[in-house]
C-alpha cells in the first residue's frame, strides 16, 4: 500500500511516517518545508531502515498533486499539512484559511480525479472550544475560537459535505489532544522554529539553558492545583492512531471522527515535576498572569478509538518527558 502524506516532514508527520514504514508501507510526502526541514528524512531513513520520497511542494498547487497521483499509484492520503499557530492565526486568518482550507479543497478535489477515496485528517481538541465539562467526547458541540481552531473545523464540515455527496469517500478526521515527546531513539522530535508556544517544547529548551524560566500562564484556574490541565499524548502513539485510522478505512465507507488523546489530564506543574523526575533536569519556573485564550481544563474520553479503531495511548508521562529530552539534547548537537 502506498500512502501520501501531505506534511510529512512536520512533528506529527514524521513520526507516523516512521510508523508506516515500519508496517511495509510506501510511503510519499508533499511538504513546502515553511515549517520543516528535508534532513528529518535522513533520520527517518536511520531509525526505520527505508525512505520516504518527498516532493518538495505546496499542497495547494493542484499540478503538482496531479503529477504525484500520476507517478505514484497512491491508496490512501493522510492530510497533516496546515498552519498550527492559533497566536499568529488571529494576526493573519487570510493565510491560515487559505493555506488550511486551500490546501483540503485542493487535496480533495485531485484525490477524486484520480479515484483515491481514503483520507485521514488531522483536526484537533481545539473545535470544542470551551467544553461545558470533562472528560471530552465527539458529540460534543463544536465552536471553535480562534481562525485556527475555525480552520479545523470548517474542513470537518467540508469532509462531511463530500461525503454526503459522494458515499465512495472513506475518511476519519482525528482530533488530537496535546501532542508531546519524541521518538524513543531520540532522533527525531519536534524542530519549533523561534520561541516555542508550546508547554512542552518551551519547557525543554528552559531545562536545556536555552531559555531562562518557563512562565506558568496563571495559577488562579479552577483546577487542583489552578495551573491549566490537558490531555498530553505521546506523539508514536498519535502515529500509530493514523495507521490504526488507514486499517479502518480499508474496511468501510463513511466519515468517521474520533479523538486521540489518554484520558487523563496533567496540570502545568504536575508536568513540570514529572520532566524534572523523568530527566533529573530541574525547570526553573514563575507564575504569570493568564494567556488570553487559554481554557482552565481539557481531556478526551477516547473510547470510540478504543472500540472502533482497537487504538489506546500506550505510553505514560514518563516516557513523553524522558523522550523529549533525549531529542532536545540529540538535536542541540545534531540537528541543521
Ligand atoms: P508541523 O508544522 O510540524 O507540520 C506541518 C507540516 O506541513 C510542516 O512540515 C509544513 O512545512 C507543512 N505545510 C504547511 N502548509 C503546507 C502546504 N500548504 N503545503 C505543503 N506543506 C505544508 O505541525 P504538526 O504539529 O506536525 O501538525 C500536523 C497537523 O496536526 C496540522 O494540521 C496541525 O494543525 C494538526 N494538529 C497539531 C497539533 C499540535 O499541537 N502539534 C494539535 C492538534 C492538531
Ligand atoms: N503553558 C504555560 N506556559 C507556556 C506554555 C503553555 O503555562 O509557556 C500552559 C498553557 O497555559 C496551558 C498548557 O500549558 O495550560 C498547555 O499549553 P500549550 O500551548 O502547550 O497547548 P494548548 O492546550 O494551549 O494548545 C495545543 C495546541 C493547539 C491545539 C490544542 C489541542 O497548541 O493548536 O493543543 O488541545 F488545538
Amino acid at each position: 500500500m502506498k500512502i501520501l502524506v501531505t506534511g510529512g516532514t512536520g512533528f506529527i508527520g514524521s513520526h507516523t511516517c516512521v510508523e508506516l514504514l515500519g508496517s511495509g508501507y510506501e510511503v510519499v510526502i508533499v511538504d513546502n518545508l515553511l515549517n520543516s526541514k528535508a534532513s528529518v528524512l535522513d533520520r527517518v531513513a536511520a531509525v526505520s531502515g527505508k525512505r520516504p520520497v518527498l516532493v518538495k511542494a505546496d499542497v495547494r498547487t493542484r499540478e503538482t498533486l496531479r503529477g504525484i497521483f500520476t507517478e505514484h499509484k497512491v491508496d490512501a492520503v493522510i492530510h497533516f499539512a496546515g498552519l498550527k499557530s492559533v497566536g499568529e492565526s488571529v494576526q493573519k486568518p487570510l493565510q491560515y484559511y487559505d493555506n488550511n482550507i486551500g490546501s483540503t479543497l485542493a487535496l480533495c478535489q485531485v484525490m477524486a480525479e484520480f479515484d483515491v477515496f481514503k483520507l485521514v485528517f488531522s483536526s484537533s481538541a481545539t473545535v470544542y472550544g470551551v467544553p461545558a465539562s470533562v472528560p471530552v467526547s465527539e458529540d460534543f458541540p463544536l465552536k471553535a475560537t480562534n481562525p485556527y481552531g475555525r480552520s479545523k473545523l470548517i474542513n470537518e464540515e467540508i469532509l462531511r459535505d463530500l461525503f454526503v455527496s459522494d458515499e465512495r469517500w472513506h475518511i476519519a478526521m482525528l482530533r488530537y489532544f496535546n501532542p508531546v515527546g519524541a521518538h524513543e531513539s531520540g532522533m527525531i522530535g519536534e524542530d519549533p522554529s523561534g520561541v516555542p508556544n508550546n508547554l512542552m517544547p518551551y519547557l525543554s529548551q528552559v531545562a536545556a539553558g536555552k531559555l531562562s524560566v518557563l512562565s506558568v500562564y496563571g495559577n488562579d484556574w479552577p483546577t487542583p492545583d489552578g495551573t491549566g490541565v490537558r490531555d498530553y499524548v505521546h506523539v508514536s502513539d498519535l502515529a500509530n492512531g493514523h495507521k490504526k485510522a488507514l486499517e479502518k478505512l480499508g474496511q468501510a465507507a463513511g466519515v468517521f471522527t474520533y479523538n486521540l488523546g489518554t484520558e487523563r489530564g496533567y496540570s502545568v506543574l504536575e508536568m513540570i515535576a514529572a520532566f524534572e523526575r523523568a530527566t533529573g533536569q530541574p525547570v526553573p519556573y514563575r507564575i504569570v498572569g493568564r494567556r488570553e485564550g487559554d481554557i482552565a481544563i481539557c481531556y478526551a474520553k477516547a473510547s470510540l478509538a478504543k472500540a472502533e479503531l482497537g487504538w489506546v495511548a500506550a505510553r505514560g508521562l514518563d516516557e513523553m518527558c524522558s523522550d523529549l529530552w533525549r531529542w532536545q539534547q540529540y538535536s542541540d548537537k545534531s540537528v541543521q
